[in-house]
């Protein structure tokens, strides 16, 4: 494959919602493509188009080494793994995390810093099996660890670095007294973990327990920061923050541990300002803060010797590079350098050494290497154009033609006038009005298709002839792309596979990954395949340029009809970043379940292999999970169908026929296939 196009183009507008045909690919290359979607801000390096329009990702950054994303997914079509398919790209993880090493290490050399740093990876952001084995191994080449944020989590790290019993384990959470045992005898077991207090009680607990196992524990203390963390999570921060002990209940923390003899036992402070920070400056004074506390604890003769600075290093999911809530202000970079020489100047003041640096990034580790490949299953239809010879026709039908349908002709015929935002209004108050009179009985059925092609077919024209202007469009026609733009309708579950756009207005991109040398020529919002109206995108990644927030409608290709006209060539749209926190929080909402999951690797020559594939839930499984039993049911069908027969109702040919559609229904994929 040629090296795919990186470069940001110039931009080329496209805001109509139909453009001729013949203008699809003309001025239009797939460097316009990139700077539509943004593909060059919020794809990180990572992705690049094809001169044949395909999407490629580049898990190492080298143009030399991609993989056709529409490929591959006719790959997994061929063997049976349809859409909606969730695409793990193992080489990109690791590239990701030797990044965030590498900021570090510059940083370290720039600042002279004494100390080291380690990535902690909480396992919370994405537990998958795959995904953590994967993490552990690269960790163990990079000298990085993971964290568990609860009880189940402690098992599954301890369990995965069986291998690395000196892999830095810090233990966040709540933790019982079970909790606390199995740090302990982990810790006698000799593992390099920490369990961090956050709340006064579990000191007392990892105290009594260490003592009566005769264990001299690494412990961490975790501070409710004062500094707010802004953004989404910013109660993680404050004194009313749910986790971490208070100034005085830090300083009742160092007696308690003097007055025992453990002040060694401190090696850690930490503290955690939320996830998704999207201002570097709430970095900045937070981390100073902690560095102080630091300072004076050391002072106080604790043994200290690590500095953790929680999660919050950021994703630019928009792709603005702004502080808006999806996006950030800050690269990993300059996260780094600040951590780091904001440690060192308040080590340096306080002529103490220099603390190895922890991070708990896991959001930034993961969320690059997961990407989402859904099949585009139709899509809403206006009319564009009335036919007034039906229309006239209709009305030659009528006693006496209504008022709005005789104003919305006088507005169609004005469409392309001067005047558009009046011609606009006029359409409008005829159309409210006709659904008035409709509503009283006074207008026929119709009358009102006539009216609502007559309105659309003016307003798509108004903004068309708008748009054209070049300017910006005036307030009262500022609602006519939300008003106009299509309903893609899409095979996949918003609350299954990214419950974050449903749960907090998360932004994830999205952009077709093919036929993207062709020019779109539609706008559209995406719905999925539940029956919830919540199960909708309408927000997305900025084009080049365009400030947060503002693309409410994606540049989509219209669909290509299938010879004979039934149905649609395929059209497969990536949805990006999803490798943080989305798997887990998703849910089952409709019996829509998990998707396929499918691991591809680079081969040595740049090729792609699938390394594993993760079949999705069968509608067997998903029932079975709200407690049906799928045997049961299949019986019961049987058993209707055989009397159905009896009875003459169905003949033997469409019982069996039922029966097989149900059986193998039971079996299948839930999504569309
Ligand atoms: C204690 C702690 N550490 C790390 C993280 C992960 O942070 P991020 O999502 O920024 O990677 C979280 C998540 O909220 C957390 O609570």
């Amino acid at each position: 494959m040629a090296p795919p196009h990186t470069r940001a183009p110039t931009g080329i507008r496209v805001t109509q919602t139909d453009l001729h045909q013949d203008a699809l690919t003309a001025n239009w290359t797939v460097r316009d493509a990139v700077s539509t979607y943004g593909l060059d801000a919020w794809g990180a390096g990572y992705l690049g188009i094809g001169p044949e329009g395909h999407l490629a990702v580049l898990p190492e950054q080298d143009p030399a080494r991609s993989i056709d994303l529409y490929e591959l997914t006719l790959g997994l079509r061929d063997r049976g793994i349809t859409t909606p398919v969730i695409l793990r790209f193992d080489d990109l993880l690791d590239h990701r995390m030797t990044q965030i090493r590498r900021a570090f290490d510059d940083a370290i050399t720039e600042n002279e810093y004494g100390g080291g740093y380690a990535c902690i990876y909480p396992i919370k952001v994405n537990q998958q099996r795959h995904v953590c084995e994967q993490i552990r191994d690269t960790a163990a080449r990079l000298g990085f660890g993971l964290e568990a944020g609860s009880k189940p989590e402690l098992l599954a790290v301890l369990g995965l670095t069986c291998e690395h019993p000196d892999m830095p384990i810090v233990c966040n959470g709540f933790k019982d007294a079970e909790y606390v045992e199995t740090v302990i005898l982990a810790r006698k077991l000799g593992r390099n973990i920490i369990p961090v207090v956050e709340r006064f009680e579990e000191l007392e607990l990892i105290v009594e327990t260490s003592q009566r196992y005769g264990v001299r524990p690494k412990i961490g203390l975790r501070i409710k920061p004062m500094s707010p963390g802004g953004g989404r999570w910013e109660s993680s921060t404050g004194p009313r923050s749910k986790f971490g002990l208070t100034a005085s209940q830090t300083l009742d923390a160092v007696r308690y541990l003097s007055d025992r003899g453990m002040g060694d036992c401190l090696c850690m402070l930490h503290f955690h300002i939320g996830s998704q920070i999207c201002d570097i400056r709430s970095f900045k004074s937070a981390v100073s803060e902690l560095a102080h506390v630091y300072a004076e604890l050391k002072r106080l003769g604790m043994g200290l010797e690590m500095i953790d600075v929680g999660g919050g290093l950021g994703v630019d999911y928009d792709g603005s590079r702004s502080a808006s809530e999806s996006s950030v202000n800050y690269t990993v970079q300059e996260y780094a350098s600040d951590l780091v020489y904001r440690i060192k100047a308040a080590c340096d003041d306080a002529g103490i050494e220099h603390p190895m640096i922890l991070s708990e990034s896991g959001r930034a580790m993961v969320a690059h290497s997961t990407m989402m490949v859904l099949d585009v299953l139709g899509r809403t239809d206006f009319p564009i154009d009335p036919d007034l010879d039906e229309i006239q026709e209709a009305m030659a039908a009528e006693d006496e033609v209504p008022q709005p349908v005789l104003d919305l002709i006088d507005a169609y015929e004005r469409r392309e006038s001067e005047n558009l935002v009046e011609v606009y209004h006029d359409a409008s108050q005829a159309r409210v009005e006709a659904i008035s009179l409709f509503a009283l009985g006074y207008i026929s059925l119709p009358m009102r298709a006539a009216i609502e092609r007559l309105f659309w077919a003016t307003a798509r024209s108004v903004l068309a002839g708008a748009t054209a202007t070049g300017r910006a469009l005036p307030d009262d026609l500022a609602g006519l792309p939300d008003l106009l733009s299509d309903i893609y309708f899409c095979n996949f579950s918003v609350f299954q596979s990214m419950p974050d756009a449903w749960a907090v207005d998360q932004i994830f991109p999205i952009c077709p990954i093919h036929r993207l040398n062709e020019r779109p020529t539609r706008l559209g919002v995406l719905a999925d395949v539940t029956c919830d109206s919540d199960g909708l995108i309408d927000r997305f990644a900025c084009r080049e340029g365009q400030p947060a927030g503002q693309k409410r409608h994606l540049e989509l290709h219209d669909l290509t009809p299938l010879p004979g006209g039934v149905g649609h060539e395929p059209y497969y749209l990536g949805v990006f970043l999803l490798g943080a926190y989305q798997e887990v929080l998703g849910d089952l909402h409709n019996l829509f379940g998990d998707t396929h999951v499918v691991h591809v690797v680079l081969d040595e020559d740049g090729s792609w292999m699938l390394d594993e594939i993760v079949e999705g839930d069968t509608v067997k499984e998903v029932l079975g999970y709200v407690q049906f039993e799928p045997e049961k049911l299949r019986r019961s069908m049987r058993r209707e169908v055989e009397r159905a027969v009896k009875r003459g109702r169905l003949n033997v040919g469409e019982g069996t026929a039922l029966m097989r559609f149900y059986e193998s229904g039971l079996d299948g994929y839930t999504y569309l296939e």
